[in-house]
């Protein structure tokens, strides 16, 4: 329970549930008065290996492994903390967006926790999520910011301007998010699902400059901040296909390196760009591909060279996890939001710029 000195509110216990794919979380962080938001647990299960075979995560599977994974998930969640379900003073959850049945399992179970507790219930916007997470780990965000969030399910620049209050996109990905690009990439060379880490742990190996895959949406008359990986994607088939018909060894190394590099590329220039374009001094990025060795390196180079300070959570935290949840549900409650409804549905649409769900 809140501690209470004085009559003012000193600080309170936010729990944040996730299941919006593949990731069941359970996170805890304490809010100062000041606003300031600490991390107390991180509790995730993920059902990453029951969808390797099928190369994508299947969503029916998905909602059945965070049935399994919830109370489970929120018992090791308090474990950690050291907290009992007593001690929690408000409930955030996933309200999207997402998949439909995966997101049900998360608001009917923070449903069920927030009537049992008797404190408010928040539904908030998965992508606000990703950005509010970064202040668990380097501290409060400056007015302003520009994210980059980077996943299998989305590839976004957002414009930030107070994380619990106002999101706006300036840009988002037209076809494919990077992650699906990578996973779908990986698949093409017969590496393993999730293609992320495979691929850039082979992209170490190779030449970036070996094949000159296209920069897609990167013309003058293309839109400046939004992303296309399709054409890329489709570039690698094409090229693997040839040089198979050809008789010749595909090298994987320079595959994976100039593929790579043409996402990095990309990510990075439209970013920055758009940091530039809107007056803004700091970047974070976040999402599963933020963990992108190549990504961090050329953001590090470009962000250096426009003089924007860089921010990437820990790769735990840039995945999907309930700490950013919680994180997000305390920045809410600290702005003084109204709860949402305890009939609020889950939202696998949700726009970005419904932070929470009113
Ligand atoms: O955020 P996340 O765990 O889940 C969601 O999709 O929301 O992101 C997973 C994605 C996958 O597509 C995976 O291939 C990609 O992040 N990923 C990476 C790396 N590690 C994970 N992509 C590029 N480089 C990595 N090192
Ligand atoms: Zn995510």
């Amino acid at each position: 329970m809140s501690r209470d000195t004085g009559g003012v509110m000193s600080e309170r216990i936010v729990l944040g549930i996730e299941s919006s794919c593949d990731e069941t979380g359970v996170g805890l962080v304490r809010l100062s008065a000041d606003g300031r938001v600490e991390l107390l647990a991180d509790a995730v299960a993920s059902s990453v290996d029951e969808h390797a075979r099928f190369g994508g995560v299947v969503p029916e599977i998905a909602s059945r492994a965070h049935l399994a994974a919830m109370a489970p998930t929120m018992r090791r969640a308090l474990d950690e903390s050291g907290l009992s379900l007593s001690d929690v003073d408000a409930i955030a959850v996933t309200a999207g967006p997402g998949l439909a049945g995966a997101l049900m399992v998360g608001v009917a179970s923070a449903k069920a926790y927030a009537t049992a507790l008797n404190v408010p219930l928040f539904g908030v916007n998965h992508l606000g999520g990703h950005v509010a997470v970064d202040t668990l780990e380097h501290g409060p965000l400056p007015e302003r910011c520009l994210a980059l969030l980077v996943s299998g399910g989305h590839s976004q620049l957002l414009l930030v301007e107070g994380v619990g209050e106002k999101i706006t996109e300036v840009g988002t990905t037209i076809d494919d998010a990077a992650g699906e690009a990578y996973d779908k990439v990986a698949r093409i060379l017969d590496l393993p699902y999730p293609g992320g880490p495979p691929i850039d742990q082979q992209a170490k190996l190779g030449d970036p400059k070996a094949i000159a895959f296209p920069r897609g949406l990167t013309g003058p008359r293309d839109a400046k901040y939004d992303f296309s990986f399709s054409g890329l994607k489709t570039a690698v088939a094409r090229w693997v296909e040839t040089e198979q018909r050809a008789g010749r060894d595909i090298p994987i190394p320079d595959v994976c390196a100039s593929f790579q590099e043409a996402v990095a590329d990309v990510l990075t220039a439209k970013a920055v760009r758009a940091a530039r374009d809107h007056d803004i001094d700091t970047l974070v990025i976040s999402g599963g591909v933020a963990a992108n060795s190549r990504l961090s390196e050329l953001a590090r180079e470009r962000c250096a060279a426009a003089g924007i300070t860089l921010r990437v959570p820990r790769p735990r935290l840039c995945t999907d996890n309930g700490a950013m949840i919680a994180a997000l549900g305390a920045h809410v409650l600290h702005s003084g939001a109204k709860p949402s409804p305890l009939d609020m549905p889950a939202n696998p649409g949700l726009p970005v710029h419904t932070i929470v769900v009113q």
